[in-house]
C-alpha cells in the first residue's frame, strides 16, 4: 500500500528494564505485526521513566536496551520511526499546555495515581501528571490507532478526552486516537498468577536464557492434583502459558488436563521446551544487534529527526491556536 493511504500508528514503552513476555504479547508484538499496514511511530518513553529511574547510567542503558529489543523483535527502521521521547522537546511543551487545561480532580481519577496513592507511596508530580505527557506523546502524531495492553486503556481514553477538550476550546486540532487491545492477550499472567509485571517479580523475560526459562516455569505454583486427576484449564497458570506457546502437542495437553493423565511436572517440561523454542531465535537476534551499538544509535538518531519534523509542524499549529505565536 502507498504510504500516503496508510493509517497512522503510535505507541511506546517505558525504559524501565528488560521486557517480559507480557510486554511482548500485550504490546510489542502488535508493533511488529502492524508495521506494514500502518505508518508506525514507536517511542521509548524515557522522560516517563525518569519518575522511577534516578540513576543516569541505568537510564541510558535501558534506553539503548529498548531500542535493541525493538530491532530484535523485527521492527524495521526503514518502515517504523523508532525514537526517544526526549529527542522531541515538543512532547514536554505540549504536555504543559495540556496541564493548563486539565484539572486536579480529573487526574486524581487515573488508575496509576490511585494505585500509587493506595500503596502509600510518595508520588512525584511527574507521576501525577503522567497521563498529560502521554496525551502529548500520542496527539502530536495524529495516530488513528494506539496498540497497548489492557492496563493502558485508561491512558488512551484520557488522551482522547484531552484532544476533545482542546478541540472544543480552540477549534479542531487533534485527531481522536483509538486504542487497539488484543482480546486474547489482554493480561498475560505471571508465574504467580497475578498480571505479569516487572514490579511483581513474576516475569519470564522475553530474551531469557534457557536456565531462566526453566527456573521461572518451575516456580509456577500449582494445586496438589495427582497425575490421573482432571485439572482446571481455566485457573491453572501453567496451562494459561501453554495457550501462548502452543506446541504440536497442545491438543493432547488440553485433553489430558480435562480428563486426567498429565501431571504438572510433565506439563511444565513441555512448556519449558516450547517457550525455549520460541525465545531462542529472538535471543540470538538480540545478541547480534547488541554487538553493533553504533547501528542502534543511528536508528535512534534518524528516528528522532523524523519524529521531530512531524511534532514541530503540529506544535506550530498548537502555538498559533492558543495565541502565543506572534510572528
Ligand atoms: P510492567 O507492568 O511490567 O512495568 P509496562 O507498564 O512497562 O509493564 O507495560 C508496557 C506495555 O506492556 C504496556 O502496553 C502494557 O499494557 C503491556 N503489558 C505489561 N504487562 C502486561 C501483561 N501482563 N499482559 C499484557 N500486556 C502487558
Ligand atoms: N504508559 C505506557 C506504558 O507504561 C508507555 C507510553 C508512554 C505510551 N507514552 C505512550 C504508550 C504513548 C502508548 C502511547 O507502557
Amino acid at each position: 500500500m502507498n504510504n500516503a493511504h496508510k493509517k497512522i500508528l503510535l505507541s511506546g514503552t517505558q525504559a524501565t528494564g528488560r521486557p517480559h513476555i507480557g510486554n511482548y504479547f500485550g504490546a510489542m508484538k502488535q508493533f511488529a505485526d502492524l508495521q506494514n499496514e500502518y505508518l508506525s511511530h514507536i517511542m521509548i518513553a524515557d522522560y516517563h521513566s525518569l519518575n522511577t529511574i534516578r540513576d543516569a547510567g541505568e537510564l541510558s542503558r535501558n534506553i539503548l536496551g529498548v531500542a535493541t529489543d525493538y530491532l530484535a523483535i523485527g521492527l524495521d527502521p526503514e518502515k517504523v520511526v523508532i525514537f526517544q521521547q526526549s529527542a522531541v522537546p515538543e512532547h514536554t511543551e505540549l504536555a504543559w499546555i495540556f496541564n493548563t487545561l486539565t484539572t486536579m480532580p480529573y487526574l486524581m481519577r487515573a488508575h496509576a495515581f490511585k494505585d500509587a496513592e493506595a500503596k502509600g507511596k510518595e508520588i512525584s508530580v511527574g507521576t501525577f501528571d503522567y497521563p498529560m505527557l502521554m496525551a502529548a506523546d500520542i496527539l502530536l502524531y495524529s495516530p488513528d490507532v494506539v496498540p497497548v495492553g489492557q492496563d493502558q486503556k485508561q491512558h488512551v481514553e484520557i488522551s482522547r478526552d484531552t484532544a476533545e477538550k482542546f478541540n472544543h476550546l480552540y477549534g479542531d486540532t487533534f485527531k481522536l486516537p483509538k486504542e487497539i487491545i488484543m482480546d486474547d492477550v489482554k493480561v498475560v499472567p505471571g508465574t504467580d498468577g497475578r498480571k505479569m509485571s516487572k514490579s511483581y517479580g513474576n516475569t519470564i523475560p522475553l530474551f531469557a536464557s534457557d536456565e531462566e526459562i526453566r527456573k521461572a516455569v518451575m516456580s509456577i505454583p500449582t494445586d496438589s492434583k495427582g497425575i490421573d486427576e482432571p485439572k482446571d484449564i481455566e485457573h491453572d497458570n501453567v496451562f494459561a502459558l501453554h495457550k501462548l506457546f502452543p506446541g504440536f502437542e497442545f491438543a493432547e495437553v488440553q485433553e489430558k488436563y480435562m480428563k486426567g493423565g498429565m501431571g504438572y511436572k510433565e506439563s511444565k517440561e513441555i512448556l519449558i521446551k516450547n517457550i525455549s523454542r520460541f525465545i531462542a531465535p529472538l535471543r540470538e537476534a538480540r545478541i547480534k544487534i547488541e554487538s553493533d551499538k553504533e547501528y542502534v544509535l543511528d536508528v535512534l538518531r534518524e528516528g528522532g529527526k523524523k519524529a521531530k519534523k512531524i511534532a514541530e509542524a503540529k506544535m506550530e499549529q498548537v502555538r498559533e491556536r492558543v495565541g502565543v505565536k506572534l510572528y
